[in-house]
């Protein structure tokens, strides 16, 4: 690739092959595995849906209403399986220009007006999935994501503030990033695109894609994210300090230092 001047681009070339399909196939085994929960959490909310009367729906006084909501958010705390949001008085459709005035008032601040965030500790939002956007602020609001910045925000914000402020952000266009360190941005390549197979470490690329689109719903989009920021969550998942994610903290324990701050230089460079 002599003509290749900037690392990210001869690092990131759409064509590279993925080196390592035994291990993509393992994330994939990985990333299945999870699907009887997801199909456990869609069907969880139906009972509770079907007994609330149909005009009901926007009634405080509802018996369902008030036993939902103090169940909800202690459910989460204790299993994934019943998302807080099943509230009988979640908005059927998220309501984007609502979105965009909440995260406007109070969060543009630190992620950026179109969620492009420019400083390296506070991550990109734009163009995430609005369930992941919306589950990681139901965690920070219980706890199960402890974050002493976020929990205080995100506990100001109802159920239809998340919903509505996760459609606006999946609506921005995520601007690219830049991979910096020549030298460590193939290692992260490897990584990210084949996994380490005789350490059993699972090819981000299974479950992440392989240009860092994410995978909806479940999934979160990466590419383009501050590498300081990736790190530091790789970090806090294999170190315990995020424990809302079996997955990647499962993953993050295999990797040392070197290969997180490796993979996250790649991530950022990724398009
Ligand atoms: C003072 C700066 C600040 C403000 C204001 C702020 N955030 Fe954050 N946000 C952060 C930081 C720092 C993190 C990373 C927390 C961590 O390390 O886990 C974060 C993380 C997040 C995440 C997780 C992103 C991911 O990729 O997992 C979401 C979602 C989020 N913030 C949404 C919001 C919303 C919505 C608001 C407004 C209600 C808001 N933030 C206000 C600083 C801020
Ligand atoms: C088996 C599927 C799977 C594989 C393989 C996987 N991840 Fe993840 N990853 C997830 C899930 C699920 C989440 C979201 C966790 C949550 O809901 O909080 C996630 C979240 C993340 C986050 C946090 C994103 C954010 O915005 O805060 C980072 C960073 C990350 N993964 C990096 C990686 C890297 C690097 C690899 C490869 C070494 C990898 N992942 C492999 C499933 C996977």
């Amino acid at each position: 690739m002599g003509h290749c001047r900037i690392a990210r681009f001869c690092a990131n070339k759409p064509n590279t092959v993925i080196k390592s399909p035994a291990s993509l196939l393992l994330a994939a085994v990985l990333a299945a595995s999870a699907l009887p929960l997801l199909a456990q959490q869609a069907a969880a909310p139906a009972p509770a849906a079907v007994t609330a009367p149909a005009n009901t729906d926007v009634l405080p006084a509802d018996p369902a209403g008030p036993s939902a909501a103090t169940t909800g958010p202690a459910a989460v705390t204790q299993s994934p399986t019943a998302p807080a949001a099943v509230a009988p008085n979640a908005p059927k459709v998220a309501d984007i220009a609502a979105g965009e005035a909440r995260y406007a008032a109070t969060c543009a601040a630190c992620h950026g007006a179109d969620g492009n965030s420019g400083a390296p500790a506070n991550p990109k939002l734009a163009q995430q999935h609005p369930e992941y956007i919306v589950k990681q602020l139901q965690e920070f609001k219980s706890g199960k994501r402890p974050s002493p910045i976020m929990q205080g925000f995100a506990a100001q914000l109802t159920e239809a503030d998340m919903k509505n402020i996760g459609a606006f952000l999946g609506k921005q266009k995520a601007k690219a990033g830049f991979a910096k360190d020549k030298e460590l941005v193939q290692l992260g390549e490897r990584i990210y695109r084949g996994g380490i197979m005789n350490r059993n470490i699972a090819a981000c690329a299974g479950c992440h894609s392989p240009n860092g689109a994410g995978i909806p719903a479940q999934y979160p989009r990466l590419s383009g994210q501050h590498a300081d920021y990736s790190a530091s969550q790789l970090v806090s998942f294999r170190d315990g300090i995020r424990p809302n994610s079996p997955q990647m903290t499962q993953i993050a324990s295999k990797l040392n230092d070197r290969e997180i701050r490796a993979v996250s230089d790649y991530i950022a460079g990724l398009r």
